[in-house]
Order: structure tokens, then sequence, then C-alpha cells
């Protein structure tokens, strides 16, 4: 089974396809890894507010894997935000994920109202990155507003913007910022996940949020012999977006994964961007304070 990179622009390699443990039981997280591992996922995104950093580093140790061909991805969280915080939330996470560094350190939400704690954040995160501990950083859930402020106050352009993209939602907008400052777009719920999960998705639409049903998807899968999971995660290849997913079925893993023997054409990508409701799933994450999700970081 073949995978595909990305270049962050500082020059450092990221598989394209993750995998992602948000909301998965800490007791199932480890098992779950080693699974991804074992279907050839490198790329792996956790975060403290995930309270499973433990068991993604007991994974990693445990395939006897190098630890350099992995590709590991944690989030700073709001109420770990301020200068001298960040030092203490980097470090937590480091011991947690038993590693001496991450490969991305991304700010999880921006908090808006308070934006100069989230630049002080991202102003120790720089610091980090200069010492060598991180190979990148970047924000998740930033629009371009958020984005401007960040890079105009410190200089600093994000290796990554991580979020919430899928056919329905797709960001069109914010992907050409992202193309315009050398910023790679990486997609959340990239199957959709969210518009079932999500608290903020009215129930009468979550019966047609799936695009497991979707009549598009379906269609553009049948000429392939996909399906909607591997068409939707082949556009956001050809589209050079990164996309972690998140399943516990051993099979949707392995499907996953095999999207790169297929090319979709320029009238099925067309087809597929057509699908925009330009509605999210999750949260407005304009609005989040550090009080917005009722997180407490277990050490
Ligand atoms: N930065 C942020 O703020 C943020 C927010 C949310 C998520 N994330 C990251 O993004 C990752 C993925 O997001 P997500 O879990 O919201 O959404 P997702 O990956 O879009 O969707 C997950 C759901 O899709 C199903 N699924 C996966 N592959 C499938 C397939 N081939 N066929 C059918 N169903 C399939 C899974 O169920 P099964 O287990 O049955 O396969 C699961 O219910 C998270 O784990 C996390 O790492 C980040």
């Amino acid at each position: 089974m073949s995978s595909q990179s990305v270049c962050l622009n500082n020059g450092i390699s990221m598989p394209i396809l993750g995998f992602g443990v948000f909301l998965i039981p800490e007791e199932k997280t480890t098992q779950a890894v080693h699974n991804a591992i074992a279907c050839g996922y490198r790329l792996l995104d956790t975060a403290a507010a995930y309270n499973n950093e433990r068991c993604v580093g007991a994974a990693v140790t445990q395939s006897g894997i190098d630890r350099s061909e992995f590709f590991i991805t944690t989030k700073i969280w709001p109420t770990q935000f301020g200068y001298d915080n960040t030092f203490l939330a980097f470090a937590s996470s480091l011991k947690k994920l038993k590693t001496e560094y991450i490969d991305l350190y991304l700010i999880h939400y921006p908090v808006p109202e308070d934006f100069q704690k989230t630049l002080e954040t991202w102003k120790a995160m720089s610091k980090i990155l200069s010492e060598g501990r991180v190979r990148a950083i970047g924000v998740c859930n930033f629009n371009s507003r958020n984005l401007d402020i960040l890079i105009n106050e410190s200089g600093i352009v994000p290796a990554v913007n991580q979020v919430e993209l899928h056919p329905f939602y797709s960001q069109r907008i914010l992907r050409a910022y992202h193309q315009s400052h050398g910023i790679i777009t990486q997609a959340w719920s990239p199957l959709g996940g969210v518009r079932t999960y999500g608290a903020f998705v009215p129930d009468a639409d979550k019966k047609v949020a799936s695009i497991h049903v979707n009549s598009t998807l379906l269609e553009i899968g049948t000429k392939y012999g996909k399906t909607p999971s591997q068409i939707v995660l082949r556009w956001m290849i050809q589209s050079g977006i990164s996309a972690n997913i998140k399943t516990l079925n051993l099979e949707h893993l392995k499907a996953n994964m095999d999207v790169f023997d297929f090319s979709l054409s320029i009238e099925d990508i067309e087809q597929i961007e057509k699908l925009d409701t330009v509605t999210q799933g999750g949260i407005d994450p304009q609005t989040v304070t550090a009080d917005t999700f009722a997180v407490s970081i277990v050490d």
C-alpha cells in the first residue's frame, strides 16, 4: 500500500493522511493506534484535551518502529494558554507521549475574545520550535483574520491550519488563503464525522448528513470501484489537503489508506466541490472561550 506526503513551509515532510484519536476512549486507544500502525499510518493526531496521549505514546513505543518514522501531532488546549504555561503544557505532552520531540504542535482553538493570550502561546511555541523540540508549529480552527493577526504580530507563518473540512463544508476561501501563504490545510472530520456526533447539528440534518449515502459520492465511487469515503479522501489528496481520519473499524482503517491507486477527473472534483453547504457541523471557533468545552486535562 503506497502513501504520500506534503511538504510543510519549513521543508519538513508530513504524511498526507493520518489517524486521529478524538473521542476514542482511553482503554481502546492503544489498540486502535496499533491497528493504524499495522495498516501503514504514520501520522498520528492527538491532543492534550483528548486525554489519550499516553495511549498513543505506548502504541508507538510498543510498535518497535523507529520514532523517526512517525509524525506525531498534539495540541495545546485554551486552558493551558499563556507564555509560561505553554512550556509546562508542552513538557506534559512530551512526557505522556514518551517522546523527546513532537513533530507538529498545534494551538487547538483560538480564543478570539482574548487573542493576546493566544499570541503569547504562539510566542512560546516559536521558542520551542527554535530549540528544536518540535519540528513544526501550527494552529487549528483559525479563520483568515486570526491568521493575519498571528502572522503580522509574530512574523511566523503556521505550517498547518487544521480545520473542519469535508464535502459539505469544504472551506474554499480559507484554502485559497492558506495556499497564498504557504500553509497546509489539514482536515478534521474529513468524512463529516462531526455532522453526526456534533451537538450543534439539528437532528433533521443528521439524517442526511452522512457522506456514505450521498448520491454524488456513490456515483463517482461506482466509476472507480471505491466507496464514498475513499472518494472524499482522494479529493483531498488531489487538492493538497491533509486529513486525519478516525475509525475503530479495521476494514474502514484499511480502506481509508487504499486511495493511492486511482485519480479523480477534474469533472469529479467539480462535482464534489458543489456539495458544499457552507455550514459547519461543529461549534463556530470564533465563539470559543477558555470555558467553552468542559475539558479537564488529566495529568
Ligand atoms: N483540531 C480540532 O479541533 C479537531 C476536532 C475534531 C476532530 N479532530 C481530529 O480529526 C480526527 C477525525 O475527526 P472525526 O472523528 O470528527 O471525523 P471523521 O474521521 O470524519 O469521522 C469519523 C467517523 O467516520 C466513520 N468512518 C471512518 N472511516 C469510515 C469508512 N471508511 N466508512 C464508513 N465510515 C467510516 C467512523 O466510524 P467507524 O469507527 O465505524 O469506522 C467514525 O464514526 C479526530 O480523531 C481528531 O484527530 C480535530
